[in-house]
């Protein structure tokens, strides 16, 4: 009976029509946000710090950034093309704009500027910290606490108030006195130790482009944070020091490393863009490109394309796809297939096979014979994929300050609260005035004594 009304009710709709009606991105904006009413103070730089912020700004959280007075945070001013008429700095410095490495990581956010240094600075940051909920930093162990404003001065004013310090190597331990950056945390952490070619390949460990080890350290930031409110809110009525590590969290994500290690004394080793575990489960260069005439010289080489045939069934499939028997039968079982002198037969003939197609010729070969298998593609084939761009996952943005702006939407939706993006960046202390006078109570004459000393 219960089983009965369960069918009748189900609805009439596909799941696919439900979920895009559910989630179409033209209704973020008439839905509510799920951390309204939530108050960060992010004095942050880089990537780590900012990036864990605006996931919290990404949710509805009235994110506050605090940058030095005129120049900003650091990361302003890392990245070419930062024209000052497209993407300006601040009005002080009207000759520089903001670099477009500080894109990404700062969306939805407020900004304003204050000078760590000076006691009027540091009595400003006790003022807006006694009116939030987190404050957010990623500087040096004990620089905040040394200005008199980190979590032990900060915690007296507001006891509720969630500090997470986003660090290096934490506050003790004995590798903990130096700088860090993402390249080093995973370099440090174990990551980089398995990534990139072997040296008869002709590889060395690699770096991602991408600030990866940042990104995710700043999600990981995110979740200490909501675990930390949800704590306080339900259960202690009291805040949080939260303490991450740039390097251990790099080393939280090495999978089965160190129990392969702890147990068999075998060290995990770089197997470049093929697997240890699954073969076939790799990129193989196709020898045509897809746009020889490109002036891109990245673009007019060969295309690239990850082929997963790793079950029994798929690889020979895969091999009579491809036409060869011998192959086949020789590694017809995954546990023959995986080891390193399998895969470097195996992968080379894949490549002669691709040798006179395009990544896309390959792709419809294999689609066809129903093998899992996707073209490497660069930002401008994610830009224009109808896919990324009906979901929003693409989208231009209005931006109030720097016009109109191709942007990353949020990686995930919500039916009740979705995420949103409202504005990608601001200048330096652009929002001084409005923010200033709510939280601190200054007055436009203390605005422009406090900007004209450089204390904001
Ligand atoms: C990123 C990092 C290497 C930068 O090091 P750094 O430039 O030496 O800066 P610190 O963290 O020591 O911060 C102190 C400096 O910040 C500067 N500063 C930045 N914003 C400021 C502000 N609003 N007011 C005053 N000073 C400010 C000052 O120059 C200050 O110098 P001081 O120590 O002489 O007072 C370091 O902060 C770090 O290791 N952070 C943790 C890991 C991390 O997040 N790395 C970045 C992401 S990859």
């Amino acid at each position: 009976m219960a089983t009965d009304t369960a069918v009748s009710k189900t609805p009439q709709i596909s799941f696919e029509e439900f979920c895009r009606k559910t989630f179409d991105p033209k209704g973020e904006f008439a839905k509510p946000e799920a951390l309204k009413g939530i108050r960060v103070l992010s004095c942050t730089q880089y990537i780590l710090g900012p990036s864990c912020a605006s996931y919290l700004a990404e949710l509805g959280a009235e994110v506050i950034k605090i940058e030095a007075p005129r120049r900003g945070e650091a990361m302003r001013h890392t990245t070419p093309f930062n024209e000052p008429f497209l993407y300006p700095l601040s009005k002080y410095v009207p000759e520089r704009g903001t670099g477009l490495g500080f894109l990404g990581a700062n969306p939805n956010e407020y900004f304003c500027s204050i000078d760590f240094h000076r006691p009027e600075g540091q009595n400003l940051v006790k003022k807006l910290a006694a009116k939030s909920d987190v404050f957010v930093e990623n500087y040096r162990p004990g620089t905040f606490d040394r200005w008199g404003i980190g979590y032990r001065q900060l915690s007296a004013i507001n006891p509720r108030l969630v500090y997470q310090w986003l660090g290096g190597f934490g506050g003790w331990g004995p590798g903990r006195v130096r700088a860090s950056y993402d390249i080093l945390g995973q370099s440090q952490g174990g990551n980089f130790g398995m990534t990139g070619k072997p040296e008869f390949m002709g590889g060395s460990p690699a770096k991602h482009t991408i600030w990866l080890a940042d990104y995710w350290g700043g999600m990981m930031g995110a979740v200490q944070v909501l675990a930390s409110l949800y704590y306080r809110d339900k259960i202690s009525g009291e805040g949080n020091f939260i303490e991450y590590s740039q390097v251990h969290g790099v080393t939280r994500q090495l999978e089965y490393a160190l129990p392969l290690y702890g147990r068999h004394g075998i060290t995990r080793e770089r197997w470049g863009t093929w697997d240890t575990q699954l073969c076939v489960h790799g990129i193989i260069k196709c020898g045509k490109s897809s746009y020889p005439n490109s002036d891109n010289p990245q673009e007019s080489e060969e295309g690239y394309i990850l082929i997963s045939a790793s079950g029994d069934e798929d690889f020979a499939r895969l091999c009579k796809t491809v036409g060869d028997g011998n192959i086949a039968s020789k590694y017809a079982k995954a546990d023959a297939r995986v080891k390193a002198e399998a895969q470097l037969e195996i992968y080379p003939f894949l490549e002669k096979w691709a040798a006179d197609k395009t990544k896309e010729d390959v792709a419809n070969i294999l689609d066809k014979a129903n093998i899992l298998n996707q073209p490497v593609w660069n930002a401008k084939e994610v830009a224009t994929n109808p896919h990324w761009q009906q979901r929003g996952a693409v989208r231009w943005l209005d931006d109030p300050y720097y016009g109109d702006l191709l942007h990353q939407g949020p990686g995930y939706k919500m039916s009740q609260t979705p995420p949103r993006l409202k504005w990608a960046m601001k200048p330096v202390g652009a929002d001084n005035e409005s923010i200033l006078g709510k939280l601190a109570g200054l007055t436009p004459e203390d605005i422009k004594r406090l900007e004209d000393q450089e204390c904001i």
